[in-house]
């Protein structure tokens, strides 16, 4: 259980979700993607850069649930697909093999969206990304997670995502990806 200052257990439905200035919290955001997915000190270096990087992109923006006290515990980011851009020349050729080629076009990407894990559970994972998927223009949204029976992929699916292509292979990445896309917006519970 985490503490505030005052020493009194934080009450996670305080947190609150908004717009995040990742640029100036990406350390922050690291940190929690670090215990929530799992980061070496070298992995959060580099990923520190291709963060940064990502958040020139045009359209690129986030969002992220912080505690009264300010402190950060969730975040996601995306961007408008850029077919030139890595990840998508890297799951262009699965789509295309399957026959979805065209879900690359006016697509917006999830980049990232992670939860610390005293945080999990309580609907703030599913309220980052429909929040930020509502503020996109696109009509569809893309992303790709570890392809296994994860919390993450359950919640995908509940949101409407299905599977484009499986065991899509990343240059460096250990395990294959699921790439996953939704029509926007995303469902809602109950519907
Ligand atoms: C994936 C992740 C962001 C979800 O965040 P969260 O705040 O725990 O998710 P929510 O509480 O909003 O859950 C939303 C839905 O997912 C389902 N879900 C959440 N955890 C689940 C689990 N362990 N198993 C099955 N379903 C689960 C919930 O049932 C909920 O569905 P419902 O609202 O229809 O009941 C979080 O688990 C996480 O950070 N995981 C580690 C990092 C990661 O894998 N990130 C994704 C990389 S692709």
């Amino acid at each position: 259980m985490l503490h505030s200052a005052g020493g009194q257990p934080q009450d996670p439905r305080e947190t609150a979700v908004g717009p995040l200035d990742l640029a100036a919290r990406v350390d922050d955001a690291l940190a929690v993607q670090a215990v929530a997915f799992g980061l070496t000190d070298d992995e959060v270096g580099v990923r520190r850069h291709i963060v940064l990087r990502h958040l020139a992109s045009p359209g690129a923006r986030a969002l992220g649930a912080t505690t009264p006290e300010g402190r950060l515990v969730g975040f996601v980011y995306g961007m408008p697909n850029d077919r030139t851009q890595w990840w998508s020349t890297v799951v262009h050729p699965y789509l295309r093999q399957n026959g979805f080629e065209h879900w690359l076009g006016d697509a917006f990407v999830i980049t990232e969206l992670h939860v610390h894990p005293l945080y999990q559970n309580r609907g703030i994972g599913r309220l980052l990304i429909t929040q930020l998927t509502d503020a996109a223009a696109e009509p569809r949204s893309l992303l790709s997670a570890i392809d296994t029976d994860s919390p993450a992929r359950a919640l995908y699916h509940r949101l409407g995502y299905r599977d484009l292509a499986r065991q899509v292979l990343f240059p460096s990445a250990p395990s294959p990806y699921a790439v996953m896309g939704a029509p926007l917006p995303l469902l809602r519970p109950h519907t």
